[in-house]
């Protein structure tokens, strides 16, 4: 991990960014933060709410604000938002720190946030798969390219991916 301190967790809507990264955080001793639930505590309101009153835009403005305050601080856990690699300030941002991909295949995604009201990307789509399929072709590269570490997170149990991470990062 060399001199970067914080650990990042990248990756698409139902990769397992917040359950990972919250027990991880907690088996390293260190502050766990996830920038989407620091940005609706922050609003006051969900995300949804934002994306509808300020569109994407608005949302993409208060992430990029939250990571600059998040990236500020030092031996911390961040789980990000599936979109925080789209703007290359986010990407330069996380350079000093260590990122993790979890990546998943499309079929695991999918299970994952099949009964999920919380993603304005997804509530309007009346194809899930397609959706997240086509949001991973555009994004996939973006992921490989700003992370540091790439962990495959197929695993039913969070638990097992969690000692993977913990096993390559102690290497
Ligand atoms: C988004 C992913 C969401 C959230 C917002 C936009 C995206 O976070 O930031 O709905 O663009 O993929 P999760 O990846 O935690 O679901």
């Amino acid at each position: 991990m060399d001199n970067k301190t914080n650990i990042v967790l990248i990756g698409p809507m139902g990769s397992g960014k917040t359950s990972i990264g919250r027990s991880l955080a907690s088996k390293l001793n260190r502050d766990f933060f996830d920038s989407d639930f620091e940005i609706a505590s922050k609003a006051g309101v969900d995300i949804n709410h934002i994306f509808d009153v300020e569109g994407e835009e608005g949302f993409r403005n208060r992430e990029t604000q939250k990571l600059k305050k998040l990236c500020k601080m030092s031996n911390i856990v961040i789980a990000t938002g599936g979109g925080i690699v789209l703007r290359k300030e986010n990407r330069e941002l996380l350079s000093d720190s260590f990122v993790i991909y979890l990546s998943s295949n499309i079929k695991e995604l999918v299970k994952r946030v099949a009964s999920s009201k919380t993603r304005p990307l997804l509530q309007r789509s009346t194809d899930k798969e397609k959706t997240i399929t086509d949001l991973l072709k555009k994004r996939e590269h973006l992921y490989k390219k700003t992370a540091d570490l790439i962990i495959e997170n197929n695993e039913n149990n969070y638990h097992i991916t969690v000692n993977k991470i913990i096993q390559s990062i102690s290497k």
